[in-house]
């Protein structure tokens, strides 16, 4: 071993300031930033002790022997049930939909929340980069009810709307309108150890995570609002970068007879709308917890063409793999062959994996190595520092947050880049500098500063992304 722990830990440290640096003047020189598709509201519950037996007692639910039957969408209360409990004993969060709307009425009369928060890639993303200090965030919110704007931070948002015929772009405040309906995600997140025992079933949560329930006919549908579109189509020459998701909650078919086609077909024109009136935006898909791999192909088949890097977790990694059918599941293949096999059949420019332990880019050799390394890290601290307050927060009152609760450099992503080192042969303080290069990708791992107990687990993936987007070149400059 040629690194040891404490150099790579102490590499990353004396690494923060100039990824703070970075992140400072590209903060400065962003005109504009676009973030889309899907903005709602989360109600959030977090999980104590007793809740889902109660709740279970309460409404004589018992769970029998199709416990582990996996549904698509949430048609009873009892599948809410299963959905928790199968988040709970994987510790890996996860998302459905319900489909009726009789569901999400027994939620709300049933279940106390403790808050009502900002939620949806978009939403959550532009709260984010608002608070950095990025003066023009253009968000799409499929409805924009008083509560909803509300969740808004007050400065630096702007969502298109139209008034006497003329469109412009307004603060949330401005730009609500009561006749729209709220569009409601439950969230219930649980920490690591929350047990549950329930008819004889015993779970305990290895990791601290969330289980999401979401009744959102407009997102779901991928709705896109015609004012939004408008306004972005002509104003697309002032924005740098945008980020893209939502495409999770799409179903199959529509009463209307359309489907899931139609609607990744209109998303895919509007980004090319915007790509075509300037072509240095630099695009960012974010693919989120989807479960149908039909729609997740024809995503990724449709819109990679377009975009300059697709982000996802490890658990959509490998979710995105199997829809692919890449892999024989009976093999084991490692992290990095699923990435390099995922960038390569995608012909992705730039793929960034973040889990809780690291993240990790590959990208092709016209992205800057340097550059990339600092958006990764920079969206590692951002997140780090979350975890700590479960807020969005700027530069100053995260450097502030990771001084006074310094989190330790993860020892996993440690272990990660000697193994990696090793398995390619490449000296792992080198490789700390100049990254990897396999199979002609760049490769570049940076550590996540573990936190095991989040204040809130929802919105961390986004805050990460959001700073490494903010980080990165434009596309033109590759
Ligand atoms: C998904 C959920 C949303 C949540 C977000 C967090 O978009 O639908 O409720 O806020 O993920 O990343």
């Amino acid at each position: 071993m040629n690194l040891t722990y404490g150099e790579y830990r102490d590499y990353w440290i004396n690494l923060m300031k100039e990824a703070v640096q970075h992140a400072h003047q590209c903060i400065r020189s962003l005109k504009g930033i676009i973030t889309a598709f899907n903005t709602n509201i989360d109600a959030v519950k977090t999980l104590r002790e007793g809740d889902i037996e109660r709740l279970a007692a309460k409404n004589a639910i018992s769970l029998g022997d199709d416990i582990e039957i996996e549904v698509e969408e949430i048609s009873e209360v009892k599948h809410l049930l299963k959905g928790l409990l199968k988040a709970i004993k994987t510790g890996n969060g996860f998302e459905q939909s319900i489909s009726k709307p009789e569901v999400s009425t027994w939620i709300s009369t049933n279940i106390k929340v403790d808050e009502v928060r900002m939620g949806g890639q978009a939403g959550i993303s532009a709260n984010v980069l608002a608070t950095l200090g990025i003066e023009n965030v253009y968000v799409h919110a499929a409805s924009i009810p008083r509560v909803q704007a509300e969740l808004f931070k007050e400065h630096g948002i702007l969502i298109p709307c139209k008034k006497d015929d003329v469109v412009f772009a307004a603060p949330p405040l401005e730009a609500y309108n009561n006749q729209h309906e709220p569009m409601i995600h439950w969230v219930f997140e649980f920490h690591e150890g929350y047990t549950v025992r329930l008819n004889g079933f015993y779970v305990r949560a290895p990791k601290s995570d969330r289980f999401i329930a979401s009744y959102d006919p407009l997102n779901s549908s991928l709705h896109i609002d015609p004012i939004f579109r408008e306004f972005m189509r002509d104003k697309a020459v002032g924005v740098d970068k945008a980020l893209i998701s939502g495409f999770q909650l799409l179903k199959p078919r529509y009463p209307d007879g359309s489907t899931f086609k139609d609607k990744i077909l209109r998303a895919r024109e509007v980004v090319e709308e915007w790509k075509s009136t300037n072509q240095n935006m630099w695009i960012h898909l974010e693919q989120a917890y989807m479960t149908n791999a039909e729609i997740l192909r024809f995503v990724v088949k449709e819109l990679t063409k377009t975009i300059d890097s697709y982000g996802l977790n490890e658990v959509e990694l490998n979710i995105l793999v199997k829809a692919m059918d890449l892999i024989d599941e009976a093999k084991e293949v490692s992290l990095m062959d699923k990435l390099i096999l995922i960038a390569k059949t995608l012909k992705l420019r730039c793929l960034v994996l973040h889990t809780r332990d690291f993240a990790v880019a590959l990208t092709k050799g016209d992205v800057d190595l340097e550059c990339t390394k600092k958006a990764l890290w920079f969206g590692s601290m951002l997140a780090a520092a979350r975890t700590l307050t479960g807020c969005e927060m700027t530069i100053s009152e995260m450097m502030k947050v990771l001084k006074e609760h310094p989190l330790p450099v993860s020892l996993e992503s440690y272990k990660h880049h000697m193994q990696l080192s090793n398995a390619l042969s490449i000296e792992a303080l080198k490789a700390l500098r100049e990254g990897f290069e396999h199979q002609g990708y760049n490769i570049v791992l940076v550590p996540a500063l573990s936190n095991p107990k989040p204040v809130r687990s929802v919105g961390l993936g986004d805050t990460f992304t959001s700073g490494f987007l903010v980080c990165t070149p434009l596309a033109n400059s590759r």
